[in-house]
């Protein structure tokens, strides 16, 4: 068999074991056999680039490239739905769709998927463009993000479908994968997405698809448009669309009356609840498309379509009283306690109220009896105020703090934030914790055995204030502490000692400077030598790093001008923290291979091809595809295919050993 007939091979059997995992439910394969194809799929298409697909099942794994999207007109404008809230509507929709057509007619219910709207284009079987909805008349291209949605076939089954055709769905981010992402935000004081819409629209235009590719968004698709479709009812084309591949909600039916019409909103009104998704209603479609086309549609909505949005879950309660929160930032959040009640099957003592000017558009008062909703969002929010349960004892108006509840600074507020922030950065006992916290973390210093409770334990007791602190603890200052002992105590002396070892990169982004996350972070220490030359860089030499942009260069100019945020740099080079690049760190940075094109070919023994491919970029060198007279030379590994061995030869092109070359960069 031909590499190109293997690739081939490979292809489709990761199409249909993709298929039948994600969309099916029903894997044929185990995981480690998917994988195992999948690399040798990856490794084949890495040495012979000649064949590269852009639909090929290797694209789900994203791709780090930067990306601007472009603007793209849609071919047929993407309308909303008019939107109804009653039985009484649903029926006067029927009525007017019955006066319009002089016939009968069967009418398409389906579930409303919650999420971003999305407009595919398959050339040919094969996904061409995936667009965003943007303004209706034009959207984002966002096809490299797409491709990585695993129940979106990249290449159709069988050859049933239209040449040419345009199917529209919903992208969704499941609950669970919602409430994870939101946890790990919450962690790094990220803002949180307000709900799975927002997480789905908001990773569809992320930058960096190998980041959407692990946020596993789903995706529903309800509405095909093109010529040639193979029937004349929706309902029977999506059934259809499902036979190339697609995923269509099992939650659709076809109805003759609007009783029908009313069961399968009752139905759906409850079981919507244990779907993984999120709906926010019941989309009613006139089936046919003859008389989908006869009735046509209005300047922003079709005709022969309907929304009815369930209502969101909303409870009745009195607001005791309006606390705030302090995070490690300084911002400060306002949460109502309220009497406890009872939504969506759980107890809601504390809802968020976001900012000041939530607040005053509410117009609280303390005791006020305020809806409390769930709807699509996780932390329940206040909606509003029963004006008519105040009687004649109006309790006090709520006013935003003026002064930090923890440490009596006067709060301040920037321009064009609704938050207001403590300035008192050093010395607010939640946003040292914080500080502290986050320099503990996992994902920054990861200090084993120290957790939250620690932290406070240590600051409460007076033996840390800050995190140069933590290297000056010794065993005998903390095993007496409360449910310390020796070897807790140990273990933790121990953990501290060992991140002196983490990385320039896990200490810049533990410094927890606003706006400085992880991938930011390992930029400014790809950037510079030592903590020092970030201290001292201009905004503008900030901003011409890649993913730097004003904000974040603004972030770190004004971390460095603060003499406390200098002192504690200049404690922590004390303490022997690594401050700086080293060679460990970085892979030998050097210019060993500087102006080198290099092909990689072959199975490696050493190291991955993967680590191979960033030796050669951290020294300089430039990964290539394929031989050419521009070729430094090839890094062969074991079985390099003869053709490659013979171009290299005819070319006159090194081939050099996975030895020769460590030694080279050695
Ligand atoms: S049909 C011309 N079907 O709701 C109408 N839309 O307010 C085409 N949506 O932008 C849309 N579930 O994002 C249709 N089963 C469904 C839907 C659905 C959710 C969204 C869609 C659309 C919005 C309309």
């Amino acid at each position: 068999m031909t590499v190109r007939d293997r690739i081939e091979e490979l292809r489709v059997a990761l199409h249909r074991h993709n298929y039948n995992y994600y969309v099916l439910n029903t894997p044929e394969v185990s995981d480690i056999e998917f994988d195992r194809m999948m690399h040798e799929l990856q490794e084949l298409e890495g040495e012979h680039p000649e064949y590269y697909d852009e639909n090929s099942p290797s694209v789900r794994v994203g791709s780090d490239l930067n990306k601007n999207f472009t603007q793209v007109p849609h071919k047929y404008p993407m309308l909303s739905l008019a939107n109804t809230y009653s039985e009484g509507e649903i029926a006067d929709f029927c009525d007017r769709v019955y006066k319009a057509l002089n016939e009968d007619f069967e009418i398409c219910c389906e579930l409303k998927y919650d999420g971003a709207s999305i407009s595919l284009t398959y050339e040919n079987g094969k996904l061409t463009r995936a667009v965003t909805r943007g303004d209706g008349e034009k959207g984002d291209d966002v096809t490299d993000n797409v491709r990585t949605i695993r129940t979106i076939p990249l290449v159709l089954h069988g050859s049933a479908y239209p040449s040419s055709f345009e199917i529209r769905g919903e992208v969704l981010m499941p609950w669970t994968v919602f409430e994870e992402l939101n946890k790990e935000r919450e962690a790094e004081e990220e803002p949180l997405f307000a709900n799975p819409r927002n997480a789905a629209s908001g990773t569809l235009k992320l930058q960096n698809s190998s980041i959407v590719a692990s946020r596993k968004l789903d995706a529903y698709l309800y509405y095909l448009l093109g010529d040639g479709l193979p029937h004349n009812g929706h309902y029977e084309n999506l059934h259809e669309a499902a036979k190339w591949g697609f995923k269509i909600s099992e939650a659709t039916c076809k109805c003759s009356s609007p009783e029908e019409v009313f069961q399968f909103i009752d139905y759906w009104n409850v079981e919507r609840k244990n779907l993984p998704v999120a709906t926010d209603g019941i989309v009613l479609k006139v089936n046919s498309l003859l008389q989908q086309k006869n009735l046509g549609f209005t300047a922003k909505s079709p005709r022969w379509a309907i929304a009815y949005k369930f209502q969101a879950e909303r409870a009745l309660t009195r607001l005791n009283k309006v606390t705030y929160q302090v995070g490690r930032t300084g911002a400060v959040t306002p949460v109502a306690n309220l009497e406890p009640v009872q939504l969506s099957g759980t107890t809601v003592k504390r809802a968020s109220l976001h900012n000041a000017d939530i607040i005053e558009g509410l117009d609280l008062h303390i005791g006020d009896m305020v809806y409390v909703e769930k709807g699509g969002e996780i932390i329940p929010k206040i909606t509003g105020v029963d004006i008519t349960a105040r009687g004649f004892m109006l309790g006090e108006k709520v006013i935003f703090i003026t002064h930090c509840p923890e440490c009596g600074s006067k709060l301040v507020r920037y321009e064009s934030e609704a938050a207001h922030y403590c300035p008192n950065e050093t010395a607010c006992p939640p946003q040292i914790k914080g500080k502290i916290e986050h320099f503990i973390g996992r994902k920054a210093m990861n200090i084993d055995g120290l957790g939250p409770e620690t932290v406070d334990l240590f600051y409460r007791s007076g033996l840390i204030k800050n995190t140069a602190d933590l290297y000056r603890l010794t065993v005998d200052d903390i095993r007496e502490l409360d449910r310390m002992g020796m070897k807790s105590a140990e273990n933790i002396i121990n953990g501290i000692n060992k991140s002196k070892e983490a990385p320039f990169e896990r200490m810049i982004f533990a410094l927890g400077i606003r706006f400085v996350g992880e991938t930011v972070a390992k930029k400014i220490a790809k950037s510079f030598a030592n903590i020092d030359d970030v201290a001292g860089a201009s905004l503008e030499t900030l901003i011409n790093i890649d993913e730097i942009g004003e904000k974040i260069a603004q972030s770190i100019r004004n971390y460095f001008s603060d003499a406390s945020n200098r002192e504690l740099i200049e404690r922590l080079k004390q303490v022997g923290l690594q401050l700086y690049r080293t060679e460990k760190d970085t892979g030998n940075y050097s210019d060993k291979l500087a102006g080198q094109s290099i092909v990689i070919s072959g199975v490696f023994t050493h190291f991955s091809r993967d680590e191979y491919k960033e030796m050669i970029e951290r020294n300089g060198g430039k990964n290539a595809g394929s031989i050419s007279s521009k070729t430094g030379f090839v890094l062969a590994g074991e079985n390099m295919g003869p053709a490659k061995l013979d171009k290299a030869a005819k070319l006159g092109i090194k081939v050099i050993s996975e030895d020769e070359f460590l030694a080279i960069i050695s």
